[in-house]
């Protein structure tokens, strides 16, 4: 087997708007080391990924337009990194199949999201299967082979993320143990936690609690946004908590410390300003892509293509590996 240089990959699932909370926690960080290394970078959209969850068809494609968009509108270098979607790739899906055979079901059992869903049903007297389908029971076998397609060393991922990095690697060593060596073993590089981004009412900021920021959105909704964060009714000489959402997004977009002695009305104005500021040529590039998404189709294109020469090799050792070459 070829061992090459550090070889990194991520896949994002495509799901609904993106806000403030995703820039800052996922998007930027992974754009920033991609952009940064001198390693070779995959990046993909996990549309086959989605499917086990969204069963809409227009739905899952606005989700992709738009994730698409946004990280290119967020400075995706193409250059450095393929970029492309899973669904283009099918070397993706037969090496699934294939390395399913060597991959315990027990290991699959004691999967976080498939437990959950179990547990979820469980909880209310209901059949431990109800909402599980095969999809979601293999989701690691898929990304596992997501992994494996490139020959990919390093995946850099949330916490949340770390169980499904460990179970590749599993499989990539029972495949191994069986086959010979043939396939890399992967290992997650866990990104250094940016702290969670707390929603306008506090809570940690996320689609379901209703309470984000959109990433895109006009400038007046931006405002407007920004204006219903909660605050309290201290006075503007009062000092305000440092860990309070309006100073934490606003040392997150300038770097710097907001002055704690202002008023709360004061603060959202200055916040929304510097925001805006960093948002503005992103947006203007967000809503030019949007628009013109035969550019991005280009680009995933090229992205897929430069993906299967490489996936097309490591699918040929794998198929003679196993005998059906
Ligand atoms: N499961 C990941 C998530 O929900 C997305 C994903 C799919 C992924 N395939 C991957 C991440 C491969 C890293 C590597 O966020």
């Amino acid at each position: 087997m070829v061992v090459k240089k550090n070889v990194i990959l991520t896949g994002v699932k495509p799901s609904g708007t993106l806000h403030l909370g995703n820039y800052l926690g996922a998007i930027a960080p992974a754009i920033k080391s991609a952009n940064e290394s001198t390693d070779k970078s995959y990046f993909f959209i996990a549309d086959a990924h989605a499917l086990t969850t969204v069963k809409n068809a227009k739905e899952l494609s606005t989700a992709i337009r738009h994730i698409a968009c946004v990280w290119l509108a967020c400075g995706l270098d193409v250059k450095k990194t393929a970029f492309y979607r899973q669904s283009d790739i099918p070397e993706i899906f037969e090496l699934a199949t294939i390395i399913s055979n060597v991959t315990p079901k027990g290991l699959l059992n004691r999967a976080h999201a498939y437990k959950t869903v179990v547990q979820n049903a469980v909880d209310k007297n209901q059949d431990p299967d109800k909402d599980v389908n095969v999809g979601l029971f293999t989701y690691p076998v898929l990304q596992a082979a997501d992994i494996m397609i490139v020959d990919t060393s390093i995946v850099p991922v949330g916490q949340d993320q770390k169980q499904h990095i460990e179970i590749a690697a599993d499989i990539a060593k029972s495949f191994n143990a069986v086959y010979g060596n043939t396939l890399v073993v992967p290992k997650d590089l866990i990104k250094p936690d940016v702290g969670t981004i707390a929603g306008l009412d506090g809570r940690k900021m996320s689609k379901s609690y209703g309470n984000v920021i959109p990433l895109f959105c006009s400038e007046q909704d931006l405002l407007k946004a920004i204006k219903r964060i909660e605050t309290d009714s201290s006075l503007p000489t009062d000092p305000k908590p440092k860990d309070h959402l309006i100073y934490v997004l606003y040392k997150h977009f300038t770097g710097k410390d907001l002055d704690p002695c202002i008023g709360w009305g004061d603060a959202k104005q200055r916040l929304f300003d510097a925001v805006n500021k960093v948002i503005t040529p992103m947006r203007e590039r967000y809503n030019y892509l949007m628009e013109n998404y035969g550019e991005v189709e280009k680009i995933l294109a090229l992205g897929a293509v430069e993906t299967r020469k490489v996936a097309r090799e490591t699918l040929n050792r794998v198929r003679k590996a196993v005998g059906i070459s």
